[in-house]
């Protein structure tokens, strides 16, 4: 296997050991941020005098004719994309080839790497978020008045509607964008002529190759520079968080397209069938992205282990940083589309859920309430409603079918016009406390929301 290094060796290295060693497949993934990378370095050593300008012009033009080439042109016998891509730099230009190393170790060149492929793929994370927070928008305007059951402890809770529920989502995303945005900006300084851990004799600038990459500026300290990989922990986390919170809207397609609830019909095209019950008709993707989750929980302990007691200076060990971090991000992306596909196709079963409401006895916190706007203390009002519920359940009728009969046999203290408070319609209309479901106060949201995204970026939220 060729190397970048073995002037020192009399031996070559058992074959176990080279392969042990190879990162080149996961390296691939940022094939193009090293060449960007080496670009920048190259113009900078060409500047600073450090190679001639006609030098700087070979190694610029030669690089850039790779990039063109693209990846299947480079070996991949080797060790990693940075020896791959000096190989290919050598055969296309001969011995020069050797100049681009200058002033660089493969400590900073892979730092430096790592930090550009973040900063591009963030860059997507960021349009998948407000893409998704896009058609949750959309829907939750079409849904904002269609009633469905709200739940806490999985019990039917008190009825709220299906705009109001999706809505929900949004700002969930909308955390994780400004989360994203911190990391962007944390993330965003520049290794690249630290070395290997101690600088450089030679005259270099590294201001200009910050600059020229996009980063904000230099990492003040050499060391720090090639040691830290808390960025890359950030990252894991965010991803994380993000596929936590897809995992639970996830939970919610499996459940709500069970025959049981009925809430929902996933398209054919984001569900599967079963090789042997004809009639089935599976949510995998939902159930793939809740159990992809664990990954990439596991991905933060992953690296989180290989970090902590590291001494500084570049160690080996910190090759592992990179396929958490990949596979991570795939996760995030893959999972972001998907569950875009299933809402955006997804057909509401607005009839169902409507009338699942009715009987569920979920209008019982509105008669309380109305007990308590009539003077009754909260507290015996909540009991008052309770002996109601048992009521109903004796005589074998729902909250919604009560007369001034019946009420009257099981709690004569309840004025007649609590009845009024019983439908499901009603008890949404009213809750129009902020945040709330009530068609102004949803308005209210939904207006909120769109301002936000449209603003670019992720603010928070006031
Ligand atoms: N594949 C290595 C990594 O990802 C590149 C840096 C190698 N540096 C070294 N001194 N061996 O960390």
């Amino acid at each position: 296997m060729k190397k970048l290094w073995g002037g020192a060796f009399s031996e070559t290295t058992a074959e176990l050991v080279d392969r042990f060693g190879q990162s080149i497949e996961t390296d691939l993934n940022f094939w193009q941020e090293d060449i960007i990378g080496s670009v920048a370095h190259a113009r900078m050593l060409g500047a600073q005098g450090i190679i001639t300008p006609e030098e700087a012009k070979l190694l610029i033009d030669g690089l850039e004719k790779i990039h063109e080439e693209g990846p299947e042109f480079l070996h991949l016998d080797v060790e990693d994309v940075h020896t791959a891509i000096e190989l290919r730099l050598h055969e296309l230009l001969g011995d020069v080839a050797g100049k681009l190393h200058t002033a660089r170790s493969r400590n900073d060149q892979v730092a430096t790497d790592t930090r550009l492929y973040l900063h591009n793929e963030l860059l997507i994370v960021f349009d998948l978020i407000k893409k998704l927070q896009g058609l949750l928008l959309e829907k939750g305007e079409l849904y904002k008045s269609s009633l469905m059951p709200g739940y806490t402890h999985q019990q039917r809770a008190q009825p709220i509607t299906l705009g109001f529920h999706l809505m929900a989502h949004f700002w969930g995303l909308q955390r994780n964008g400004w989360r994203a945005e911190r990391l962007f900006e944390l993330a965003n300084y520049c290794p690249l002529g630290s070395a290997a851990l101690a600088g450089t004799s030679f005259p270099i600038d590294r201001k200009a190759t910050a600059d020229e990459l996009g980063f904000i500026a230099p990492i003040p300290n050499a060391l720090d520079a090639t040691s830290d990989r808390s960025y890359i922990l950030d990252a894991l986390h965010l991803c994380g968080l993000i596929m936590i919170d897809l995992s639970r809207i996830s939970q919610e397609l499996v459940l709500f397209s069970g025959r049981e609830f009925g809430f929902v019909k996933l398209s054919d095209s984001v569900t599967t069938g079963s090789s042997i019950m004809p009639q089935k008709r599976n949510p995998d993707m939902a159930e793939l992205i809740r159990g992809r989750t664990g990954r990439t929980l596991a991905n933060w302990t992953t690296l989180a282990t290989t970090m902590k007691g590291l001494p500084l200076g570049y160690n080996r060990d910190t090759q592992e940083d990179k396929p958490p971090l990949f596979d991570s991000l795939r996760k995030v992306k893959d999972s972001l589309k998907l569950i875009y596909l299933m809402l955006d196709t997804a057909d509401w079963q607005i009839e169902r859920m409507a009338t699942s409401v009715r009987g569920d006895f979920s209008t019982a916190t509105d008669l309380a309430d109305f007990l308590a706007t009539t003077g009754v203390p909260f507290r015996q009002a909540h009991e008052i409603v309770g002996k109601l519920v048992i009521g109903c359940n004796t005589l074998g009728c729902t909250l919604e079918e009560l007369t001034p009969e019946t009420l009257a046999e099981i709690a004569p203290e309840v004025p007649v016009e609590a009845l009024a408070v019983l439908q499901p319609e009603g008890s949404v209309k009213r809750r129009e406390s902020l945040g709330g479901p009530g068609p102004v106060a949803m308005d209210a949201q939904l207006a909120h929301a769109r301002n936000l995204w449209e603003t670019e970026g992720f603010h928070h939220i006031a």
